[in-house]
């Protein structure tokens, strides 16, 4: 009836439909059951196996949710040439408009694939009020062109911010406003890069990170994350081989790994950069999304006296990631490269959202609607690891950040992350394969899936997790089994 002979377990905590869907599941991705083969009828399976034929059509109606066997009229269930193109994102079009961090969410979907935050909770009233004041007080001025490095009020406003917030000193002379990190990431391309270059980045890292790179034309070489940085023998070797122009790392709350820094490497890792002549670019969106103030840890900027670290920040995870608005903390060595580059960009960030981001600033808001902002971030990221702590009986494993947006998340080895992003992607839980957060495309973040919970709200959390449940049950293979024979 089967190319292998089907083992059902009524004493096993798995249920029966699910032990036989899993077994057919197995024959299809091991290509023992081909594309257009029927399935044995409902009527006579069950009586083979001696079940219910409510056990059959609870499996087949299983295999059908996952994309795996379809219903013909009339004719019974047949296995699927390939799994059906129920959406145009995610996995199928969508590994290429994921890495460009672009997911277009349909109705009822749960995304728990991208780490923007929720537009519901975005500070519209104020912002509101502020535009308002800055149309009234500068009128057409806010419209004219701008300082390519920036409005220079805004300049000191980020300075006194980073300083009262971060202790980092940064003169406002040295601040160059992008719109957003992601152009902080590609002027400084352009600046510090030429074809055939070599750079580092960590592996796993942020995925709009290497298509700016790769956009330069410039060789990419990975060393892996451990839970405090990166493995310093594997830099070192690359450093002395490969003699590479800058380092993109994050130093907090990694982007997909969660990781952070500890003072020891990041010491070490700035003596490197001396050593080797290569530039750092510190990458911190996350700094602020730290839930417990104890853990703190400095930044390579802080520590740098070599004018080695370009430092990028963004504000898009606690503000609004509209407003195109974040900074480059620029070494004096490079800061007219970096404002001709931002130039022949784009001239200049918005001019009327520099001047209403400033007055949101200097008038105070920011501080508070950071605070709130973190309450929200650590109810979900709570409701999130209680969840995922339930889920730790099926193998998966993870860190616990205490910061970020995010969890990264490694499977049990017999789940292949793509394969499992399908089945979620079918039940209209969007994530994030492992597989794009590196660069060479190896397999070495095949096992992972990252799950951010910035962009849903906790009722839909509390749906992911009973999704991400039901799909880890539906891969878990019966640990004891009946062999039944085969007619
Ligand atoms: C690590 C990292 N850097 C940069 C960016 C881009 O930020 P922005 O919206 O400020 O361009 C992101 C966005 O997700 C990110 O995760």
């Amino acid at each position: 009836m089967f190319p292998v002979p089907i083992h059902l377990d009524k004493n096993n905590a798995n249920p029966m439909y699910m032990q036989l869907a899993n077994q057919i599941t197995q024959m299809i991705h091991q290509k023992q059951l081909v594309a257009n083969t029927p399935l044995p009828s409902i009527r006579k399976l069950a009586s083979h196996l001696g079940v219910n034929t409510v056990t059959i059509v609870s499996a087949y109606k299983q295999l059908e949710t996952n994309g795996l066997v379809q219903a013909k009229k009339g004719s019974g269930y047949f296995i699927i040439e390939k799994a059906p193109k129920t959406s145009t994102h995610v996995l199928d079009i969508p590994m290429k408009q994921m890495t460009q961090q672009q997911i277009h969410l349909r109705a009822n979907e749960i995304n728990f694939a991208s780490a923007t935050p929720d537009p519901s909770i975005f500070p519209i009233t104020a912002f509101k009020n502020y535009l308002n004041i800055v149309l009234d007080r500068d009128q057409g001025y806010a419209f004219g062109y701008h300082e390519s490095n920036g409005y220079e009020p805004l300049r000191e406003s980020l300075s006194h911010y980073m300083k009262r917030h971060h202790m980092i000193n940064i003169a406002p002379e040295y601040i160059q406003i992008v719109s957003g990190a992601q152009q902080g990431i590609d002027i400084i391309g352009k600046v510090l890069l030429n074809a055939g270059d070599t750079i580092i980045v960590e592996n796993p890292t942020y995925t709009g990170a290497l298509a700016a790179f790769k956009s330069r034309g410039v060789l990419i070489k990975e060393v892996s994350l451990e839970q405090d940085g990166l493995n310093l023998e594997e830099l070192e070797h690359l450093l002395q081989t490969h003699h590479p122009k800058l380092l993109y790392l994050m130093s907090k709350f990694q982007n997909p790994s969660t990781i952070s820094y500890s003072e020891e490497k990041l010491r070490r890792i700035i003596k490197l950069a001396e050593q080797y002549d290569f530039y750092i670019v510190e990458d911190d969106s996350m700094a602020e999304i730290c839930y417990d103030s104890s853990i703190a840890k400095p930044n390579f900027i802080s520590l740098d006296t070599y004018h080695r670290v370009v430092y990028i920040k963004s504000f898009s995870k606690l503000m609004m990631p509209g407003l195109r608005i974040g900074f480059i903390a620029v070494p004096p060595q490079l800061s007219t490269l970096i404002m001709n580059a931002k130039h022949h960009t784009d001239i200049s960030s918005s001019g009327l959202i520099q001047r209403t981001v400033d007055l949101y600033l200097r008038e105070g808001d920011w501080d508070q609607h950071i605070e709130q902002m973190k309450a929200i971030y650590k109810r979900k990221y709570t409701l999130m690891l209680n969840g995922l702590n339930s889920l730790k009986k099926y193998g998966i494993s993870f860190l616990e950040p205490n910061g970020g947006l995010h969890f990264w998340i490694k499977l049990p080895s017999y789940i292949q992350s793509k394969d499992f992003c399908k089945a979620c992607q079918r039940q209209s839980l969007l994530i994030m394969p492992g597989s794009i957060f590196n660069a060479s495309q190896d397999t070495s973040t095949e096992q992972y899936i990252r799950l951010s919970f910035a962009a849903c709200s906790e009722e839909q959390i509390v749906q992911g997790i009973s999704i991400l449940e039901q799909i880890l049950d539906s891969f878990n293979l019966p640990k004891k089994m009946t062999i039944l024979p085969l007619i």
